[in-house]
C-alpha cells in the first residue's frame, strides 16, 4: 500500500507515482548511496517500476515517497507488517545526497512512527542498521528506537566483516516520551 499524504515542517510523504522508478535507478547505482544497505545492487528502471507496482499492491507494507524543497529526496517504509502481533519494520533511504545532514530522515522517521502507531494501531517497529552508519542510528534514537542487540558479521563490505545494530521502539514508551 502506499501511504497517504503526511506534512511535516520540511518534509512530505506521499503515495509513489509512476515516475518515482527514474530517481531510484539513479540513486541504487551510486556506492556511497547504498554502501549501508543490505542491497547494494543497481537497479534497471523496468526492476523499479515493477517494485512500484508490487510495493503498492501489497498489504504488509505503507511505502511512502519522500519529498522536500518540492523535489523527490527518499522513500521511506513500514514493511513485513505482521498485523496479528502488530509489529513491522522500518526503512529509509534519503538518495539525494545533497539532502543529508538537514534533518530530513530524523523528521521523516517522526512522522513515520507517529502514522504507525497512531493509525495502522501498531505495537512495536523493529529495524537493522549497519553500525558505521552513525546518522541512520542516531535519526531512529532520536525517534525512540532502542538498542536491542548487534547481528554480528552479517554484511561483507569494503574488504572487512560489518556488524547490524538492532533497534525497536515501542509504542507505549514512544507515548511516554512525546
Ligand atoms: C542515513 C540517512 C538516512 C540519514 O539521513 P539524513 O537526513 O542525512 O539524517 P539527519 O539529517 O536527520 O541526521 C540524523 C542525525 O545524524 C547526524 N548526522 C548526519 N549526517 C551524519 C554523518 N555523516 N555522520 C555522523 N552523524 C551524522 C545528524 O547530526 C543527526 O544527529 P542529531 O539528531 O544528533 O543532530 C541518509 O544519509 C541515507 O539515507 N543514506 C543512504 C541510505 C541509508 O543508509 N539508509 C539507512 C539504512 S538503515
Amino acid at each position: 500500500m502506499f501511504g497517504p499524504l503526511l506534512k511535516g515542517a520540511h518534509v512530505t510523504l506521499r503515495p509513489g507515482r509512476e515516475e518515482d522508478a527514474d530517481h531510484f535507478v539513479r540513486w541504487f547505482a551510486d556506492t556511497e548511496v547504498t554502501r549501508y544497505l543490505n542491497r547494494r545492487m543497481a537497479v534497471a528502471l523496468y526492476q523499479e517500476q515493477e517494485f512500484l507496482k508490487k510495493i503498492g499492491e501489497s498489504k504488509d507494507d505503507v511505502w511512502w515517497m519522500i519529498d522536500a524543497q518540492g523535489k523527490a529526496i527518499g522513500a521511506t517504509g513500514i514493511h513485513l507488517i505482521n498485523w496479528l502481533d502488530a509489529n513491522a519494520m522500518t526503512g529509509i533511504i534519503i538518495g539525494e545526497k545533497d539532502s543529508w545532514g538537514k534533518g530530513y530522515a530524523t523528521e521523516a522517521m517522526k512522522i513515520r512512527t507517529r502514522y504507525a502507531f497512531r493509525e495502522l494501531n501498531l505495537h512495536k517497529l523493529m529495524t537493522e542498521v549497519d553500525t558505521e552508519n552513525v546518522a541512520s542510528r542516531k535519526a531512529l534514537e532520536r525517534n525512540g528506537y532502542r538498542t536491542v542487540g548487534i547481528r554480528r558479521e552479517q554484511n561483507f563490505r569494503e574488504g572487512k566483516w560489518k556488524d547490524r545494530w538492532l533497534g525497536e521502539v515501542l509504542r507505549d514508551q514512544w507515548e511516554r516520551s512525546g
